[in-house]
């Protein structure tokens, strides 16, 4: 065995050892359960008006782009997408990437410098830890949703200093908010810091027309993160920003100039998504009501959360019992994913169940049961 082996099996022998094993369904085998476990929260992914919008994408503009976006890959529904998102969502400029989790590399690998600082919820997501990381910039996370841990960090940071506090709208395994409001006061402390919201799960889910958490809380951060393969129900993320920013990016990202630009027909499609989320307040106000009825029926079982998104986390602690839990909703025909560490916390195992507008009452109904019948009550 050479040294390469050994290290793979090492850490594929600790996963297993550890109940942290992952392993890939083939969605379709999925088919006969009740989807609890997608992002999808407004059922957009299979929408009818979507798959013909794709359809027609790419009779006009075939499915792939050729190039990145310097070269061959910026298509006139790119263009468009980027200018329909600075309207929606109110900044100068919007570049589109093809997915979160290479905006949140591009913007945080481009604007950190050595001597920066990055100041980031303890709970952000792995592509927003893994690229502060990988900084030059020095790096450390405030306890979740914290404010005074936020405070004191930032209280000792010298103020001619860069510094980016990062958080999310929506935490995407717990599901509850940010306290923007309080965070972005906090780092109105001088003008080197720079807030940024990573709403991933927040946008087409909350605010007016859909615009996201930070509409919903009233704040404008420096930077903007929405992606587009939740709520959106396709692909890709945009980075919302200053026109001093976005030309940075367009001058240095390697993540946007040496990646091939999305297909113009998935462009074209997120122009009809949008569209759609814009004026979905009804599902919106749908979705809110089945949160609400799924949130006080846990809590007749006992089970309690922060989270009034779509995203209604079941804490177990151990891999194993959770893995058992998904098992039982399994059985029952539910769907949904028992999470471990690393993707969160050490003991925090849980069963991440989301909630999207094809769900009913009867379906929530169904998956209380189930639970009642993993807890033995
Ligand atoms: C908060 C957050 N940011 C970024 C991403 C990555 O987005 P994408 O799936 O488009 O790469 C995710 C995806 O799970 C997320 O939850």
């Amino acid at each position: 065995m050479n040294v390469w082996q050994a290290r793979i099996l090492h850490a594929l022998e600790e996963r297993k050892r550890t109940q942290g094993y992952r392993v890939r369904q083939v969605a379709e085998q999925n088919d006969h359960c009740l989807n609890f476990a997608s992002n999808d929260y407004l059922g957009l992914a299979r929408s009818p008006e979507l798959i013909q919008a794709w359809q027609k994408g790419a009779e006009l503009y075939g499915v792939g782009s050729g190039g990145s976006s310097h070269v061959t890959g910026y298509y006139e529904p790119l263009q468009q997408l980027e200018n329909q998102l600075v309207k929606w969502l109110g900044y100068e400029r919007a570049i589109v990437y093809s997915s979160g989790f290479s905006a949140n590399q591009a913007l945080i690998q481009l604007l950190i410098e050595k001597d920066d600082w990055i100041i980031a919820d303890k709970l952000s997501h792995a592509s927003l830890v893994e690229a502060a990381m990988n900084s030059e910039g020095s790096f450390k996370r405030f306890a979740h949703n914290d404010l005074d841990s936020l405070k004191r960090l930032l209280s000792k940071i010298e103020h001619d200093k860069a510094v980016l506090t990062i958080t999310e709208g929506v935490f995407s395994m717990d599901g509850d908010e940010a306290p923007l409001q309080d965070i972005q006061i906090s780092t109105q402390r001088n003008q080197n810091n720079w807030l940024m919201v990573d709403d991933a799960h927040g946008i087409g889910i909350h605010g007016k027309e859909g615009k996201g958490t930070c509409d919903q809380y009233g704040i404008h951060p420096d930077i903007l993160i929405v992606t587009f393969g939740k709520a959106l129900g396709v692909k890709g993320a945009a980075i919302l920003c200053s026109d001093l920013v976005a030309e940075y990016l367009v001058q240095q990202s390697r993540a946007l100039i040496y990646s091939t630009a999305i297909p113009p027909a998935q462009a074209y499609t997120l122009l009809k998504s949008i569209e759609i989320v814009q004026k979905a307040d009804e599902q919106r106000q749908y979705l809110q009501d089945l949160i609400l009825y799924f949130k006080t029926e846990l809590k007749i079982l006992g089970i309690e959360n922060q989270s009034n998104s779509p995203i209604q986390p079941i804490i177990i602690g151990s891999n194993e019992e959770s893995l058992r839990v998904s098992q039982v909703l399994k059985e029952h025909n539910i769907w949904a994913m028992a999470i471990r560490p690393p993707t969160v916390l050490a003991n925090s195992a849980r069963i991440r169940m989301t909630l999207n507008t094809n769900h009913t009452q009867e379906n929530i109904d169904h998956v209380i049961g189930a639970l009642r019948h993993a807890f033995g009550g």
